[in-house]
């Protein structure tokens, strides 16, 4: 039986919540932990489905790993993996399984994967991850849908990346960890939860400097020690509800939120008509009126506007007063959970990476179905907006990224629940 998410529309925000630690920062720190054979201690450890496959990759792999979903805390010891291999069935569900292949590389010298999974939103394509650690003299060998590396001949370097892609910055950085001498990442990804990951590494007595800027490099070092790490706040997840709160016309605080991992969206909803308000470790949001529709919208690397809060946001354009272009340069295909705002009286219209949106003063509940992780957000977003009744099935991609994602709202004040479908 599949379940369904259930939101009555009409109810404002408000209140204050906690925001959980970041999945795009988790995912490559589990990764990361290849590189260590002392126990890792990681803290704050959101219980969704993502970061628990990734966990199971790990130990399926031969990795000692103890959650304790309680205290959300993870221990992860990798003595010895049993396997270079990473099982293809869970690789293709999650893209972060592409990450240990870097960490692989560094500890082992040799990975065998298959191409990585994910939320369907385009090609993702990994030719920038192989064509960088082929300029580190791995070889690289691709056959019946298995990549097969050997970096027994693997050299530090220059890797420039043709685009700043986060996961291939990720990938080369931790392969060369352990590698002698100095290697350089141009054109790196900026994303914070790079600078984390190599934060991390370093509190391991890694040598990253860089992380952050479009240039990274990487000191070799013999070995890593174990440790504690507690990752930063998730950034989506705080814009996620920030955008909540503005298109609800309420009053919020986000507590254990970055303001300068936003910065883009916080611009956008200021212009918009909302009161923000911030300190070093929460955000505040509240409007009382009608927001008004951001002119254009532009998806970027970071620390350009997200493209993980690009379905948000355009969600909260489909009820703004006036007209949005939003435009999606990351992925191909992220606006999949357009056809089901339609279904709920939004006015777009999709022009290949365009989406032109009139806001309309109101939308109205619908049967939706959900696509991918943000896109499904979104549609439960736009449900706390829609008059009546608003059921998003396939809420199983939310859980990829949210955790207790009703609950939260709940809390809020919205009425949104979880019930099983009818057959
Ligand atoms: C990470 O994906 C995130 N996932 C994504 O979040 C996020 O949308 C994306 O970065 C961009 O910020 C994780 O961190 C687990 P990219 P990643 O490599 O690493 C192209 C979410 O909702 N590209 O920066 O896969 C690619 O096709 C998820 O939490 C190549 O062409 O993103 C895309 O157009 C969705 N070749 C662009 O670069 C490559 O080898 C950005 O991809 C790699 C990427």
């Amino acid at each position: 039986m599949q379940d369904v998410i259930v939101v009555e529309g009409g109810k404002s925000l408000f209140g204050e919540i906690t925001v959980d630690t970041a999945k795009n920062a988790v995912l490559p720190i589990i990764a990361g932990c290849i590189l260590t054979k002392k126990e890792v201690v990681l803290k704050n450890i959101p219980n969704i489905s993502d970061i628990n496959k990734m966990f199971e990759i790990l130990s399926l792999m031969g990795a000692d790993v103890k959650r304790d979903l309680r205290l959300k805390t993870a221990s992860v010891k990798v003595e010895e993996l049993t396997t270079v291999e990473i099982p293809s069935g869970l690789a293709k569900e999650i893209r972060s399984s592409i990450f240990m292949l870097g960490s692989l590389i560094a500890r082992y010298k040799k990975a065998r994967v298959t191409y990585p999974g994910g939320c369907d939103i385009g090609s993702r394509p990994i030719d920038l991850h192989l064509s960088g650690l082929r300029d580190l003299g791995v070889k690289i060998t691709e056959d019946y849908g298995y990549i097969e590396c050997d970096a027994t001949a693997m050299h530090s370097g220059v890797v420039h990346l043709d685009f700043p892609s986060v996961g291939a910055t990720e990938n080369i950085m931790m392969s060369a960890v352990l590698l002698e001498g100095q290697t350089t990442i141009m054109n790196s990804a900026k994303e914070p939860e790079i600078i984390d990951l190599a934060s991390f590494i370093n509190s391991l007595g890694g040598k990253i400097r860089g992380a952050g800027t479009s240039t990274i490099v990487i000191e070799g070092v013999e070995s890593l020690s174990g440790g504690e790490y507690t990752p930063i706040p998730d950034r989506i997840i705080t814009g996620t509800y920030l955008i909540a709160g503005c298109m609800t016309q309420g009053s919020i605080k986000l507590n254990n939120a970055r303001y300068q991992d936003v910065y883009a969206l916080l611009n956008k909803l200021r212009n918009a008509g909302a009161k923000i308000d911030y300190d070093q470790k929460s955000i505040s949001i509240s409007i009382n009126k009608r927001p008004l529709a951001s002119a254009s919208i532009d998806t970027q690397p970071f620390p350009g506007f997200p493209t993980d809060l690009q379905a948000q946001m355009l969600a909260l354009q489909t009820i703004s007063e006036g007209i949005s272009i939003v435009t999606e340069n990351l992925f191909e295909t992220r606006f999949k959970q357009v056809p089901e705002l339609l279904k709920m009286g939004a006015k777009i219209t999709v022009k290949d990476r365009m989406a032109i949106v009139k806001g309309v003063s109101s939308l109205h509940g619908a049967e939706v179905v959900s696509y991918d992780l943000r896109g499904g957000a979104s549609l439960v977003l736009a449900g706390l907006v829609a008059d009546g009744v608003t059921k998003v099935f396939n809420p199983h991609f939310i859980d990829r990224g949210y955790e207790d994602f009703e609950q939260k709202l709940s809390m809020l004040g919205a009425s949104v629940r979880r019930e099983q479908a009818k057959p």
